[in-house]
């Protein structure tokens, strides 16, 4: 069927009513879809009918290079006309190169397995967790506001109550604290604690920074007592906050790191990297995925990285979310602007809400996020130009003040 000939389809036109329309072929697991796209080049998207819109959000800080970035684009056809898939009861080149890139990028001494999203590779570190800790050493200490995921261990790493509710019992063995808090860290660690799961900045609870002293405490807490300091960099990883990484803010050294989202600018693509004598806890057999280092996502993985690389992304990431954040400021809608680099949040003035400020953002043609009641999320891509930044201004300005 051709693109066309499904967007005037009573299916098209059944997702647009809402996804628990008997006709909708979804699961109704995600809200309604106020706007179908057909078509993206760098910060622009396009809808069914033409309209343009800026992209502010990047699907979630993931096509951080834009959307179809030729470089990644052309890895992706050249691999797909190449070799597609072999399963790992054999190597492929493409991988491997990734692979010592991604530990490169953590300063090297350590191994990487890879997956297809976030919450698997969160699911891979609590079992590394679990299986270096050993019999009765097998707890996963997070902090409310967190999100991992929503696997079952994921979700239950989250420190979301409320999203745990509807699939009790959960997995047992993981326990919560407020982020932020030391002392409650320190005493939540006992000795069934295999590891602390923590995100440098809270991405899905509105883009709350942990502070650098607490993260420095939270890796020395670790180091007293033997508990794996698991940062989730699924959402800050690769360049998004102005560092490759979100704990290299801060300079703490975790044990093992999570990645996903913007690690192949769109292709479906997570990795777990552990220093090697943690990694040398798992044996074959242990943990494994069909599609762990497949050719195709990894040599999209790899154009990104090394595109990131020749364009200096941390340091793009940096000066462009400066120009962001200075602009915002000047907005009198906007009460706080929080986060690093191009990974932000505006909490909006008294008397703004952030779900209308969205929908009428997206009516005027630019893609935010409402990630609390009070404040949006923005996530252009990392090479978004000033230019664009001052036409999404503008548009805000518009709408809220
Ligand atoms: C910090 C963090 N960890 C894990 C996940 C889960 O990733 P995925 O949706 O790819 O499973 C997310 C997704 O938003 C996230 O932000």
């Amino acid at each position: 069927m051709s693109g066309h000939a499904f967007l005037g389809s009573p299916i098209a036109a059944s997702l647009t009513r809402g996804r628990e329309h008997a006709g909708c072929p979804f699961m109704p697991v995600f809200g309604a879809p106020q706007v179908m796209f057909v078509r993206g080049a760098g910060t622009e998207l396009w809808d069914v009918d033409g309209k343009r819109y800026l992209d502010f959000l990047c699907g979630l800080a993931v096509t951080s290079l834009g959307h179809s970035h030729p470089v990644v684009a052309a890895a992706i056809a050249d691999q797909a006309a190449t070799l597609l898939h072999v399963s790992n009861f054999f190597a492929n080149p493409v991988a491997a190169d990734v692979a010592i890139t991604v530990d490169r990028l953590h300063g090297g001494g350590g191994q990487v397995f890879f997956c297809n999203s976030g919450a698997e590779a969160n699911e891979a570190a609590f079992k590394l967790a679990r299986k270096h800790g050993g019999r009765g050493r097998f707890a996963v200490v997070s902090a409310y506001g967190s999100f991992h995921g929503r696997t079952l261990a994921a979700l239950a790493a989250t420190g979301q109550p409320e999203k745990h509710e509807p699939f009790q019992p959960m997995p047992e063995g993981f326990r919560h604290v407020p982020f932020g808090d030391i002392d409650a860290l320190v005493a939540s660690i006992d000795q069934s604690v295999a590891a602390v799961v923590l995100e440098t900045i809270q991405g899905e609870g509105g883009v709350v920074p942990a502070d650098a002293d607490y993260l420095r405490q939270v890796e020395q807490a670790c180091r007293r007592t033997g508990t794996l300091l698991i940062i989730d960099e699924v959402q800050t990883g690769f360049a998004r906050t102005g560092e490759w990484f979100g704990y290299q803010h801060s300079g703490i050294r975790p044990d093992v790191v999570t990645m996903a989202k913007g690690m192949g600018n769109g292709m479906p693509i997570g990795a777990v990297w552990a220093r090697r004598e943690i990694a040398a806890a798992f044996k074959p057999g242990d943990h494994g995925s069909t599609f762990s280092g497949t050719a195709i996502a990894t040599a999209a993985a790899r154009a990104t990285i090394a595109e990131m690389e020749r364009i200096d992304a941390p340091k793009l990431a940096s000066e462009r979310g400066d120009y962001l954040r200075d602009r915002l400021k000047g907005l009198a809608g906007v009460q706080e602007v929080r986060g690093a680099g191009l990974l932000l949040a505006i909490e909006l003035a008294e008397g703004l809400d952030a779900k209308s400020s969205y929908t009428a953002l997206l009516e005027g043609g630019l893609i935010t996020n409402a990630v609390t009641a009070r404040a949006l999320r923005l996530a252009p891509p990392i090479n978004v130009s000033t230019d664009e930044i001052d036409e999404a201004i503008a548009m805000m300005k518009r709408v809220i003040g």
